[in-house]
């Protein structure tokens, strides 16, 4: 087995070839002075299973290009297998055609993906109106999730929590959590009306007085979503407001507008690399590829 990486998840790649004691080696990839993308393999890969880690942040249009390029060439040069872990998998969120004419990029990128690769491995992606991988994927996709280690770190960190998702969507990732730390939660309700405005309200009579509550979410983007829940929770009386997300992509200054929130403790997984890593995924990736045979 090889483990390589393109422009993104150096560390997550290292970390996870030393636990599987598998050949290291990064691809380069480089861009031609007018743009155009150029990649290459540094080992052979004939004969080899070649596992691409890989997540689609920061620059998820080239990253989605690389992987087509590695992949495409790893089959060219006699690889027996391509899988592609892709920790964050971009473009799940444009999931329908919201206005007429738009590109439903989840599943055309899903579809690039089909042709190329053997099998895809992802962590929480961002499935609303998609019930599995399944719906866009026809290769083998497997669909991890961080909730467990997650509620670990809430249960080695806090005592006395109370969880709390934005959004309808997230309720499978702060329900299960909850349930695993053994304590409550509760869901708002999210509107959005633009990619940078959202109104968050709360629909149930359940108190947060005092509380000390975690908001959990798999994509913090622009922070929108996470820094107005925390605003309403805080007006609710919440005593502390702290946010886990599975995905920390952090666009557009979203740290600040979360410390402006209120948000005391910022947290998130190393799906995507950030100051912000607290929760290691590596394991549960080594897990899935050791199921690989
Ligand atoms: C969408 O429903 C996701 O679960 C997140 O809530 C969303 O991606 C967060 O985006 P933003 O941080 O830009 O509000």
């Amino acid at each position: 087995m090889i483990i390589t990486h393109g422009s993104n998840d150096e560390q997550l790649a290292r970390t996870i070839s030393r636990k599987l004691r598998a050949l290291y080696s990064p691809l380069t990839v480089n861009l031609f002075p007018d743009g155009d993308l150029y990649v290459k393999f540094n080992t052979d890969v004939k004969g080899k299973k070649v596992v691409l880690i890989q997540s689609f942040y920061p620059n998820p249009n080239q990253s989605l290009l690389e992987v087509i390029f590695a992949a495409e060439t790893a089959k060219e040069l006699g690889a027996k297998k391509f899988i592609l872990v892709a920790p964050y998998l971009g473009f799940l969120r444009q999931d329908k055609r919201f206005h007429p004419g738009e590109a439903v990029s989840s599943r055309i990128m899903a579809q690039l993906l089909n042709h190329c690769i053997d099998r895809i491995i992802t962590i929480d992606p961002h499935l609303h109106r998609y019930r599995t991988l399944k719906n866009i994927f026809t290769i083998p996709a497997v669909k991890l999730t961080a909730n467990e280690i997650i509620a670990q770190y809430i249960k080695k960190h806090y005592r006395n929590v109370f969880i709390t998702g934005p959004d309808w969507e997230s309720s499978q990732w702060a329900a299960a959590i909850a349930k695993s730390v053994g304590c409550d939660s509760l869901i708002l309700q999210k509107h959005r009306t633009h990619a940078r405005k959202v109104r968050v309200e709360m629909v149930s009579d359940v108190s947060v007085r005092g509380k000390e509550v975690i908001i959990v979410d798999d994509i913090i983007s622009t922070g929108h979503t996470v820094a107005e829940a925390a605003k309403l929770l805080k007006k609710k009386g919440a005593k502390q407001v702290s946010v886990i997300g599975v995905h920390g992509l952090f666009v557009e200054k979203a740290v600040e507008k979360l410390r402006k929130a209120g948000i005391s403790q910022i947290i998130s997984t190393n799906t995507i690399t950030h100051p912000t890593n607290k929760i290691d995924v590596s394991n549960l990736i080594v897990q899935s590829l050791r199921n690989i045979h």
